[in-house]
């Protein structure tokens, strides 16, 4: 094998999708320790203070002078590189979340064990499913009562529509909680409560027959334990490894990110079954990992990363060959050749050693505002990475600005935040002010603290006219004209001249494609 294919196997790209409060934080904590990354992984947490967000993260960063970025997370164990892709914890649903699950090949999905499968985990699983991204399931928190195990099991697969197979299992729960039995290794490992953050395992090798199993949990405990292997055995399928990494089975984990319990099984289980960086779809071909060339695509940029530089980074994953740093690869949007002399690279050990990465890694490219989401890097040839579109938004605001003077810092300020991704800017060609359109209402409170914090200016967003924006595209210029000259007060562009239909309502919307039947309206713009 070539160090490329080494390099590729021993990669895996995942996120973690799960509902606020079900334990992602915690738990990522607790794999980066693992990972050697943090030494004590509870005191980066503050605790009772509000939710984490991407500057108290930098703020670690620089604290501890350890690279734990909120977007992604490299870390190694047992000789494996593990590159953890953040998706944003807030309850709104984001583009960004969506394009950051288009950037992984796996996912692990933490269900709180008191509550099963809550509204966030449905859309963000849902997501998952159009790529048939492989999910792993951690059930979380079992070191407090939670609901009975084959319960839990059941809503997985119906509400999902997806096959469960147990690797691990509950040996009690909550106050009872003894440790899980790995299924497959058909051995005990043992719950110590005050275990915390230390990661050595109590495994105790007491197979289900023997009289170990009682010793080790007591009898009751065990008794119970072998009564419940000989349903599970009965009543799940077997692991079938193609059948998970064709997203239709999902094997299953129990523990508690809290107690560093169960975090060792489920990291190797990640390791052991979930898949290397996988071929990607292009608009030409299918592009393998293993071409010697080098491509990759854009999938989240963050404007201002550094508050006193307007630089940005844009967020690429390298889908084939090895990189080198200082390698020229073409932007395909703009047939230009770019020199990758200074990306940042996310190592949890040393950053220094990443002079070079693999398909699976994710690079931090600093520009200007040249790299865009959805665009394509290549070494070679002339090819567009699919699947990364814009969603024409759902909730459209028209800006307030407080003080007028500072219109044109307002324009910057909002196309540098739409840049990354997540909101959108129309401006109407009638000349009125922007409208700004994001996919989840929380995107406004979000907007307004930034263009405060990081421009200086005070805005604010308010009710807009208009409900529904489609990109409008029609084959026939004359037509394209009549249609604009009708609904002019309708129109507007996006940030990159696209041109926009704002509707004030339903009606309005299918009267207009009814009255102009030769243009099309999307909801969706691919990016190039
Ligand atoms: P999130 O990122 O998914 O939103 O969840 P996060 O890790 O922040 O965890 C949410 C709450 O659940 C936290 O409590 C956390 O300590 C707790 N938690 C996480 N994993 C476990 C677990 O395995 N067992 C138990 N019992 N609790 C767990 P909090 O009170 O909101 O925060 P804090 O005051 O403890 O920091």
């Amino acid at each position: 094998m070539s160090t490329l294919d080494d390099a590729i196997s021993l990669r895996r790209t995942f996120a973690i999708i799960s509902h606020p409060d079900a334990g992602k934080t915690t738990l990522t904590e607790k794999l980066l320790l693992f990972g050697g990354a943090i030494q004590l992984a509870g005191a980066v947490r503050a605790r009772g203070e509000q939710r984490r967000t991407r500057s108290d993260w930098m703020a670690i960063e620089k604290e501890r002078g350890i690279s734990v970025s909120a977007s992604v997370m490299t870390f190694e164990h047992e000789g494996l590189t593990f590159n953890l892709l953040d998706t944003p914890g807030h309850e709104d649903f984001s583009e960004d979340t969506y394009r950051t699950l288009t950037a992984v090949d796996s996912a692990v999905m933490v269900l709180d064990a008191a509550k099963g499968i809550e509204t966030q985990t449905l859309k963000l699983f849902e997501v998952c499913r159009l790529r048939d991204v492989p999910i792993i399931t951690f059930v979380n928190k079992v070191d407090r009562e939670g609901r009975d195990t084959f319960d839990l099991l059941h809503e997985v697969e119906k509400t999902l529509a997806l096959d469960v197979c147990p690797v691990t299992w509950p040996i009690g729960m909550g106050r009872d909680l003894k440790g899980v039995f790995d299924l497959v290794r058909d051995r005990v490992i043992l719950f110590d409560p005050g275990r915390g953050d230390h990661i050595a395992e109590i495994a105790v090798d007491a197979p289900l027959d023997s009289p170990k199993l009682d010793e080790a949990v007591g009898k009751a405990a065990a008794a119970k334990l072998r009564e419940e292997v000989e349903l599970v055995r009965g009543g799940y399928p077997e692991f079938d490894l193609d059948s998970f990494r064709a997203g239709h089975l999902t094997p299953v984990f129990f523990g508690s990110a809290l107690k560093t319990f169960g975090v060792a099984e489920l990291l190797r289980g990640i390791g052991r079954l979930a898949p290397p960086p996988l071929a990607r779809k292009s608009d030409k071909r299918v592009v393998e990992p293993n071409e010697a060339k080098v491509s990759g695509f854009v999938f989240k940029v963050q404007a201002n990363m550094d508050p006193n530089h307007r630089d940005r980074i844009a967020f690429f994953r390298i889908c084939s060959g090895r990189f080198k740093r200082g390698m020229k690869v073409k932007h395909v949007r703009s047939g230009k050749l770019m020199a990758l002399v200074n990306p940042v690279f996310f190592l949890a050990r040393d950053r220094e050693l990443a002079e070079e990465a693999f398909p699976g890694d994710i690079m931090g490219i600093p520009n200007h505002g040249q790299l865009r989401i959805g665009d394509t890097l290549s070494e070679t040839e002339d090819l567009n990475f699919l699947g990364i579109p814009t969603f024409a938004p759902e909730v459209l605001r028209r800006v307030r600005l407080d003080d007028p003077m500072k219109a044109k810092q307002l324009k910057k300020a909002l196309e540098d935040l739409a840049e990354e991704g997540v909101s959108q800017v129309f401006k109407p060609i009638d000349g009125s002010t922007w409208i700004v359109g994001v996919v989840g209402a929380l995107q406004f409170d979000v907007l307004t603290t930034r263009i405060e914090s990081e421009y200086n200016i005070k805005a604010g967003f308010e009710e807009a006219p208009f409900v529904t924006a489609r990109w409008v595209a029609c084959d026939e210029e004359a037509e394209m004209k009549r249609f604009m000259d009708a609904n002019k007060s309708n129109m507007a562009e996006d940030r990159d001249g696209g041109i926009v239909y704002l509707a004030r309502n339903t009606w309005q919307m299918n009267r207009a494609q009814q009255d102009f039947e030769k243009v099309r309206f999307t909801a969706t713009r691919e990016q190039h």
